[in-house]
């Protein structure tokens, strides 16, 4: 029998057909509601509206699930590379040894970005925060690759944008690191893992003498896999809305990049060392910030605390928390702003407030203790999640490509004057 829901609405019955996703999750179509009935529906931050079909990231926040195409995110994190999880998430399907090669290669010989980038770093003041940085460089590659201007080119020209795309980020993204800190900006190397060529451009590292260690190089493997997607958040729509009016997909990442940097989504990680800062030098009185997170009249809140879609716990934030103390015991860091975040972190988990409301640390909570362990300077924290997370965005940008949606356009309801007549100035 065909699963239908019932609209009761002005003395007729309207049945909605139901939708049922390969994890049976249902939803109601309304996609002929307004034609039907005249009306539309509202609902603000799109708590309970699905934008899309998708088949790349499968959640459940009851249940504390997190799959990649079918993977579990504990499995992945624990026996994955980044770039093998970048292919499986873009293209479907786990990569063979051959694919993962030639993968690598692409993106290895791709990883220069042209001189005259520096032109446009060199226009930024050292204050510019990296993540406007970033997302200017990354819209500036549509300067650099004309022709990735449009998207309806053959599969290999997107492909080749594609990979470009995940080449060079690592390296504005270091840049926009060297103009903040007025030093001059390291060339990639081609003999390098995507992860040690990173951190060689971030901070000359590893060099013969100074090699980063495992313990270290696979917790920011982690780190990029933990965030590489997670189906359709904040950044990741902005990057389906903005790819859905054909614009390019180094467009669309440079608008996924502004979406990632506001505290409540990826700029959270920032967020969290900062409040920590701050009980820090206020004496460390955890309750005191606790209590203003809980004041409904306090705009305050306990940053890297809650979640959209987790209301039990966040399964990255599981890993991350593990991966955090092996960095910790590696680097033999005592840090008394970790202390601090031990503090808060078992208040709130004991707190009825929190606790009734579902709020537990997510993955910001950890990954910024782990940057800031490795001298990352906080400003560049979401710049880490924008790496981490391009793959996520390009896989929803090139779904969205090859189901043909249309056009993203909310509709409203309106709530300003009715029609009113225009008083010239002088009259008025
Ligand atoms: N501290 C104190 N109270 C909170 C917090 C918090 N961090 N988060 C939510 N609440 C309260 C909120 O005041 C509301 O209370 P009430 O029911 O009494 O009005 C209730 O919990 C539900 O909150 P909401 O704002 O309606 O929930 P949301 O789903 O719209 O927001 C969130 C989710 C992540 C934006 C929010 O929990 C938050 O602002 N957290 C802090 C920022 C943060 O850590 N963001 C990173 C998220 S993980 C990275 C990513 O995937 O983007």
């Amino acid at each position: 029998m065909t699963k239908k829901a019932e609209l009761h609405y002005n003395g007729k019955i309207y049945e909605l057909p139901l939708i049922t996703g390969t994890e049976n999750e249902n939803a109601i179509d309304i996609s002929r509601l307004r034609a039907d009935t005249g009306l539309i529906t509202l609902d603000k931050g799109f708590k309970n509206t699905g934008s899309t079909q998708s088949a790349i990231t499968f959640l459940n926040g009851e249940e504390g699930i997190l799959r990649y195409r079918g993977y579990s995110i504990e499995d992945l994190a624990e026996k994955a590379s980044f770039l093998e999880v970048a292919f499986l998430l873009i293209y479907g399907e786990l990569p063979t040894k051959s694919e993962l090669d030639l993968f690598v290669e692409e993106i290895t010989q791709h990883s220069l970005v042209h001189e005259d980038v520096k032109s446009i770093l060199d226009g930024f003041p050292s204050k510019a925060h990296p993540m406007g940085v970033l997302s200017s460089l990354v819209s500036s590659l549509t300067a650099f690759y004309p022709k990735s201007l449009d998207p309806n080119r053959s599969k290999e020209e997107v492909n080749g944008t594609i990979i470009r795309a995940i080449a060079k980020l690592p390296t504005l993204a270091a840049w926009s690191y060297k103009n903040r800190m007025r030093q001059p900006i390291m060339y990639p190397k081609n003999e390098l893992s995507y992860t040690a060529n990173f951190m060689h451009m971030m901070f000359g590292l590893p060099t013969t003498e100074k090699k980063i260690s495992t313990v270290v190089s696979k917790a920011i493997d982690k780190l990029l896999i933990l965030h590489a997607d997670h189906e359709q958040n904040c950044s990741a729509s902005t990057v389906r809305i903005v790819g859905s009016s054909h614009a390019s997909l180094y467009a669309s990442v440079s608008a996924g990049i502004a979406a990632l940097w506001g505290p409540l989504h990826g700029g959270a990680n920032q967020a969290v060392i900062e409040m920590l800062e701050k009980i820090k030098a206020d004496g460390g009185n955890v309750d005191k910030y606790v209590d203003k997170a809980k004041d409904k009249n306090d705009t305050f809140r306990l940053m890297g605390f809650g979640h959209r879609v987790y209301k039990n716990f966040d399964p990255r934030a599981t890993i991350i928390k593990k991966a955090a103390d092996d960095v910790l015991n590696e680097l033999g860091i005592n840090d008394p702003v970790l202390d601090i975040a031990k503090k808060l972190e078992k208040v709130a988990l004991n707190d009825d407030y929190f606790k009734s409301r579902g709020l537990y640390p997510n993955v910001d909570f950890y990954s910024g203790i782990i940057y800031r362990a490795l001298g990352i300077p906080t400003d560049m924290f979401t710049v880490m999640f924008a790496l981490g997370r391009l793959p996520g965005w390009i896989a929803q940008w090139k779904e969205m490509r090859e189901n043909k949606e249309p056009i993203g356009r909310p509709r409203q309801v309106y709530t300003g004057s009715n029609e009113r007549k225009y008083i010239s100035i002088n009259r008025r």
